[in-house]
């Protein structure tokens, strides 16, 4: 298939990250993540974000956001996120499943949600009634591309704190944030006040993988129950550790964000010459939001595949990955050019 805006999971693996696989599979490992290249990845990761904290390997990014959830929540609880978000959206039940919480959602139109929407929803605290909030989640970026700022962060956490609520953050593409605030992974994440991140690699070039991270070191105690029973132990785990270790080394990260982000800079400005097409949403990491003419929508995903977002208004989600080239975005704009020059 040819390269497509439909998702940063469209796109392969990173050579860097298929070189670390290669490199690893020489001879036998102990299983389930006792070997040393996990030890390794995890010592990476308190690279970051400092050595008191809990690092988990998952396969994907719902496991590490159900299981995140699940070991803060019981059942009677609530969860507080945006109506786009994915785990509302577009991990089926899973969390509902997993957690047999109620999920309560905020309505957002750049995909972020905001302290007085939290404040609004904390309702009926200590009503046997009524299901009990116990976590906000938000994601960064959002599904809508954009990203909080750590100010904004820290004011979610804020309310959170004052209402004994955990703090969750998706971040699936977190590496895409982090290169667009030109901030350290810490800064926006931990030092804002955020209590669980689920660390994406799979968007940002590994073949799959995802990391659970506390940074309040009591609420991992029942995680390795939690994360077997959710099927999310790979047996093999020197797999995903490897991965995660190349990514976090030598900048790889940053580079393959900086790349995607700087591709979605770059569509962006070439689609804003098109009065035809509107964007909808800020461009602040991989992703662009546009809406283009209906009628044009078919031949062009033809030339290169992308998702309606919203049927109603004909906005289509435009994604730029590591392999993204510049080439890749000029075909695609005269593509568009010349099929709106028909219309
Ligand atoms: C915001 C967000 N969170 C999490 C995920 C992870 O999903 P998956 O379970 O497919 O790895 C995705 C993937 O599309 C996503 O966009």
């Amino acid at each position: 298939m040819n390269h497509s805006f439909g998702s940063d999971n469209y796109s392969g693996v990173h050579p860097k990250i298929m070189e670390a696989l290669t490199r690893v599979n020489e001879g036998h490992a102990t299983s389930y993540g006792g070997d040393e290249y996990t030890a390794k990845a995890i010592e990476k990761f308190k690279e970051y974000f400092g050595n008191d904290i809990d690092v988990f390997f998952a396969y994907n990014g719902t496991g590490a956001n159900v299981l995140g959830l699940a070991s803060v929540t019981k059942s009677f609880n609530s969860i507080i996120c945006s109506d786009l978000a994915h785990i509302h959206v577009d991990e089926s039940t899973a969390s509902e499943k997993f957690t047999g919480c109620r999920q309560i959602t905020v309505a957002t139109i750049d995909g972020k949600i905001y302290p007085h929407q939290i404040e609004d929803r904390i309702q009926r605290v200590n009503d046997q009634h009524h299901p009990q909030v116990k976590v906000v989640s938000i994601s960064q970026p959002t599904e809508y591309g954009t990203v909080y700022s750590p100010e904004e962060i820290s004011r979610i956490s804020k309310v959170a704190r004052n209402h004994n609520l955990y703090f969750h953050m998706d971040g699936s593409r977190i590496s895409n944030a982090a290169v667009s605030l030109n901030k350290n992974f810490r800064e926006f994440t931990r030092d804002a006040g955020v209590d669980i991140l689920s660390f994406g690699g799979t968007k940002n070039g590994m073949m799959f993988g995802e990391a659970i991270i506390f940074f309040r070191q009591q609420l991992s105690e029942d995680f390795p129950y939690i994360r077997k029973q959710g099927m999310q132990l790979h047996s093999k785990m020197r797999f995903i550790a490897a991965q995660f270790d190349a990514l976090l080394s030598d900048d790889c990260w940053k580079r393959n964000a900086m790349h995607s982000n700087g591709m979605a800079a770059r569509l962006a400005e070439e689609l804003r010459k098109i009065p035809q097409v509107t964007i909808t949403q800020s461009v602040d990491a991989n992703a662009v939001f546009v809406i283009i003419p209906a009628a044009i929508i078919p031949a062009l995903q033809q030339e290169q595949f992308f998702y309606v977002w919203t049927e109603k208004t004909s906005e289509a989600r435009l994604m730029c990955s590591f392999d993204t080239r510049p080439e890749y975005i000029e075909k695609f704009v005269k593509k568009l050019r010349e099929l709106l020059g028909r219309l």
